[in-house]
């Protein structure tokens, strides 16, 4: 043997022996995820469906397992290609932290919660609609997506939020609306006018270290957790997990929520009845230099 071959096999002993722990592991978490595999976690119920995962293995890996991984922890192949700042990386579900929950921040999310995330899609990033799915095979997925971590066999989901009814919106309530984007200090990452260019904006971080930009309204992108006003009240009433965007349910009280909801729609590029009535009002950006307000 000359002695390139042999540094060229030294070199293939030791990087086979680097490997060695992250083979052991991933075979020890593909055993693990095997046994979840049967546990009544693995099944879903959306309305009068029920999901298996078992039925989902094919589907999971023909469209999935691209970006999601066979492991469900987010490392695809085509992962690679999303880790550049910016660009999301697919959703680990080993750790089932979910951004779109109807439920209070650090809880797991509902069956329904997931089947529509998986029906809209993720805005703002790769996740496509997989909206031409049948009903059962969305919910067959959202089953197979909670094989995957441990927290779905001891965990419950947590109880969905109460939205109160929707009010009428008036000129107050976008008033009053403005008033609490500015106490619970909303624009020191979403900026005065709503644009993502608030002081905090450039440092932000998600959980995973990976820099995030806060949502820009005026650019009027869908959100990533759904379209409806009622949508709108559950982000920022539970947050979204994994992210800086935090749940202010501590901070806002349900009515004061709703003011909120008609003040925010005033800062997107779409024609609305706050948008309207905000006109009139003449509302000025807050300043943010001025004394933080007492809470
Ligand atoms: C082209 C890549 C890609 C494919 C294919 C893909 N996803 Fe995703 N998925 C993503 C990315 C990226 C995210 C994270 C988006 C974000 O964080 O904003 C995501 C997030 C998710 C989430 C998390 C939603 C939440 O509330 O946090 C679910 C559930 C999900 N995907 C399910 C699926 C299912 C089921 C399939 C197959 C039918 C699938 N994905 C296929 C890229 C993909
Ligand atoms: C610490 C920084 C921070 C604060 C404070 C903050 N946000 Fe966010 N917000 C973010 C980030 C980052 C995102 C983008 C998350 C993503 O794309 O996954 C976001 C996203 C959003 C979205 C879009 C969600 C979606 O589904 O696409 C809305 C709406 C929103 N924030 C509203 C608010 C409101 C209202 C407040 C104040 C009550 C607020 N945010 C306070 C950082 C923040």
């Amino acid at each position: 043997m000359n002695s390139r071959l042999l540094r060229l096999t030294n070199a293939a002993v030791i990087v086979g022996f680097l490997a060695l722990p992250a083979l052991v592991q991933a075979q020890i978490s593909e055993y693990q995820e095997k046994q979840w595999l049967d546990t009544p976690a693995a099944t879903s119920h959306i309305g009068n469906l029920t999901g298996n995962a078992h039925a989902a293995t094919e589907p999971y890996r023909r469209y999935c397992t691209v970006c999601h991984g066979e492991l469900g922890d987010g490392n695809g192949e085509s992962a690679y290609w999303f880790d550049t700042p910016l660009f999301f990386k697919p959703r680990d579900f080993t750790t089932a932290v979910f951004k779109c929950r109807s439920t209070p921040t650090g809880t797991l999310p509902t069956d329904e919660d997931i089947y529509d995330s998986i029906g809209r899609g993720l805005d703002r990033s790769n996740m496509p609609p997989w909206n031409t799915f049948s009903a059962q095979m969305r919910a067959d997925l959202v089953a197979w997506i909670k094989h995957y971590s441990p927290r779905w066999q001891t965990e419950k989901p947590g109880e969905p939020i109460v939205i109160p009814p929707e009010p009428e919106v008036t000129a107050e309530r976008i008033k009053a609306g403005q008033d609490v984007f500015n106490r619970v200090q909303c624009w020191k990452c979403h900026g005065v006018e709503g644009r993502g260019n608030g002081p905090s904006a450039s440092t932000l971080q998600d959980d995973q270290g990976r820099p995030i930009l806060p949502y820009n309204f005026a650019e009027g992108g869908r959100f990533k957790c759904g379209t409806s006003d009622a949508d709108l009240y559950k982000i920022f009433m539970t947050g979204l997990d994994g992210t800086p965007m935090p749940s202010f349910s501590d901070n806002i009280k349900p009515e004061e929520a709703w003011d909120l909801v008609f003040f925010l729609r005033t800062l997107q590029p779409f024609h609305t009845k706050a948008k309207e009535l905000a006109k009139g009002l003449n509302l000025k950006p807050i300043n943010p230099n001025a004394p933080p307000p007492s809470q």
